[in-house]
């Protein structure tokens, strides 16, 4: 018999994030995250640095969660970890160490959708939306719109057909030579700036889905053209760029969601990934909501982006159901919802 009021360790490390949280019977206790600064001269994530430094921290983080959270090893009743999608060497390293941890002390494993957990990362605390709701998924390496009919039972009805709108925002901030990661510095910069400064061109494409990669290019484009007749355009426009960027990125993600809300019937609205910490999208979602009368649901900055609270809530109700998983289950680079 399985106790109903579970204690699970929960391990994330698909991307530069070494993460563990502990959680009982549903509640978070912490999260510890040890982020890895050692991509920024790099200008985006190295997957072999990243596999290296999980290894250098994972011990730690664990150790913290556990002290934390005033648990021995021997209370936990489940070890959880992000199976995927991510970077394959960052996920070998937390999925080796809790199947480590898992036959070292017999005790169940559970493999967790590291999307499904940014999902899930709005049950961690109060305001949670009710079933069924939709949640536009915005991260480093993904752009979806998720109706979620309940904690696990989910279906992308929409997604982008090239890259994330995180990428997006990144590689227009290098483009203007800002650093790794651009996305938060280009938000920054953008509350300063004009939102209707520049405009750029819109991208069509049928159903929920998304594209971002035209408006990549349409950006370099910009930036070339307009550094031919001043080559310190960038510099003197750095606000405004960024604001206009921005408010672009934002009304393309926003369009999609009023349509998936359209078309579904459904008003209870949620976003999360690391793109939902930008604040351009949090006010836009909110006044979009205010108009249409949505019920809108932002994270909490700290479970925006990658973090082990959210898995560890996907693990809870997973423990709850049963679901267990074998010591050989391997890490998945790509692992559908
Ligand atoms: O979910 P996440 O932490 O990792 C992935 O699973 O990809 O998302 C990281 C992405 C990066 O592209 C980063 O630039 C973006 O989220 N991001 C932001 C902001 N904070 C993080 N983009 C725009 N504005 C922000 N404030
Ligand atoms: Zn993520």
């Amino acid at each position: 018999m399985y106790p109903m009021s579970p204690v699970i360790l929960a391990i994330e490390s698909s991307c530069d994030e070494t993460s563990a949280a502990v959680i009982t019977n549903g509640k978070v206790l912490n999260n510890i995250i040890a982020s890895q600064t050692v991509h920024q001269k790099y200008g985006g994530v190295v997957p072999e640095l990243a596999s290296r430094a999980h290894q250098r921290n994972i011990v730690t983080v664990v150790d913290d969660a556990l002290q934390s959270a005033r648990k021995k090893k021997s209370d936990l009743d489940a070890i959880a970890f992000t199976r995927g999608p991510g970077l394959m060497g960052s996920l070998l390293v937390g999925a080796s160490f809790a199947k480590g941890m898992a036959l070292g002390l017999n005790k169940p494993l559970i493999e967790v959708n590291h999307m499904q957990a940014h999902v899930l990362a709005h049950f961690i605390n109060d305001p949670v939306p009710s079933f069924p709701f939709l949640c536009l998924t915005v991260s480093g390496g993904h752009t979806q719109i998720i109706l979620v009919r309940d904690y696990l039972d989910m279906e992308v009805i929409g997604e982008t057909q090239d890259d994330a709108a995180g990428e997006a925002f990144d590689k227009a901030a290098k483009m203007m030579g800002l650093p790794y990661p651009g996305g938060p510095l280009v938000d920054s910069y953008a509350q300063k700036g004009n939102p209707t400064a520049f405009k750029f061109p819109e991208t069509y494409m049928p159903g929920l889905d998304f594209s971002f990669s035209g408006i990549k290019t349409a950006f370099l484009y910009f930036l070339r053209d307009n550094k031919i007749k001043d080559p310190d355009f960038v510099e003197k426009n750095l606000h405004d760029i960024c604001a206009s960027i921005q408010h672009h990125l934002v009304k393309m993600l926003l369009n999609r969601l009023e349509e998936g809300s359209l078309k579904t019937g459904i008003k209870e609205i949620a976003i999360a990934g690391g793109v939902s910490a930008n604040s351009g999208l949090r006010n836009a979602l909110q006044q979009v909501g205010q108009s249409k009368g949505w019920n809108v649901y932002i994270p909490a900055f700290e479970y925006c982006t990658d973090n082990a609270a959210m898995i560890a809530m996907v693990a809870h109700y997973k423990f709850l159901k049963g679901e267990f998983c074998e010591l050989d289950v391997s890490p998945l680079a790509r692992m559908p919802l």
